[in-house]
């Protein structure tokens, strides 16, 4: 890897107290890793394990209990445009059109022009494939399309992480393989460093460059998985159908197993 992007270094959390009380839950422990800038991080891991507690830590809208959080080098101490988030309920403006929600995502920049606002949602729409429905309410627009506004959205706000929390969670399973190509696509072309969380082992594997695997709650590193040194870079609905994909699918598949299994639960 080349440079750390992201330090995550001896993380712990606790809610609800210190871990001595009765009532607390220890969500988190003891997790370290670094994220290289442009690299596509993805989590896996049971349901409730810690997954969305940990991004929410790394996007600064939860504290941590223990531990160190760095991007590039600085201490994260609060939400800010640095950090883009896209989550799976669809986060639009219904009164706005498709243009208008994407470039609702410059407001707050003072580093462009009012000019240079209306480019950038420009580019982004055409990024997603969108500018044919620039003009449509997003009240008007599927589920799929509303998904791509968002993530269009997002990086019209320039932030330098993208944090996706099952952003295509709620989608069918079409429209969810299209949206993974183009991630995965647009992801190449802007050289953004992304932490997705997901429960989907194929999608887990066609988007990372690498996959943390978490155990059962309290969330721990239990396997670390380099997918950029083992599938192409290049990668199309195609790739899930080769040999070496359903390998390591069913690999990562058998450690999630034992990780539910290590929680009783029946997998
Ligand atoms: N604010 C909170 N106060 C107390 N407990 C919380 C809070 N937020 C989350 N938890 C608990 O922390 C644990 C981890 O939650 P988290 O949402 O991070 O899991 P997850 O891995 O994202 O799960 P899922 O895969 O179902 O989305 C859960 O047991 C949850 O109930
Ligand atoms: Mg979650």
């Amino acid at each position: 890897m080349t440079d750390a992007f992201v330090q995550i270094v001896d993380v712990s959390k606790t809610f609800g107290g210190d871990r001595n009380m009765a009532e607390h839950v220890h969500v988190i422990d003891d997790v370290s890793m670094t994220i290289g800038t442009g690299e596509f991080m993805v989590y896996l891991g049971p349901s409730g394990c810690g997954k969305t507690t940990l991004m929410r830590i790394v996007g600064g809208l939860e504290t941590k209990s223990e531990g160190q959080v760095l991007l590039g080098g600085e201490p994260v101490t609060g939400p800010d445009r640095r950090k883009g988030m896209v989550f799976q309920a669809y986060t639009s403006f219904p009164w706005l059109t498709v243009f208008e929600n994407v470039k609702f995502g410059t407001k707050y920049r003072t580093d462009v022009s009012g000019a240079e606002k209306d480019d950038i949602a420009r580019h982004y729409l055409e990024l997603v494939g969108l500018t044919r429905f620039a003009d449509f309410y997003v009240n008007r627009i599927s589920g799929g399309m509303r998904q791509r506004v968002a993530i269009a959205r997002t990086l019209a706000a320039g932030p330098e992480i993208l944090l996706m929390d099952e952003p295509f969670g709620a989608l069918d399973a079409q429209t969810r393989e299209y949206l993974q190509v183009e991630l995965r696509r647009i992801s190449r072309i802007e050289n953004k460093t992304v932490i997705f969380v997901t429960h989907d082992v194929e999608e887990a594997l066609f988007l990372a460059d690498r996959i943390v695997i978490f155990s059962s709650r309290p969330a721990r590193i239990v396997e670390e998985v380099d997918v950029k040194g083992i599938l192409p870079e290049e990668r199309d609905a195609d790739t899930k159908e080769t040999e070496i994909f359903f390998r390591l699918r069913n690999h990562v598949r058998d450690v999630m197993r034992a990780q539910m299994r290590a929680e009783g639960m029946n997998a």
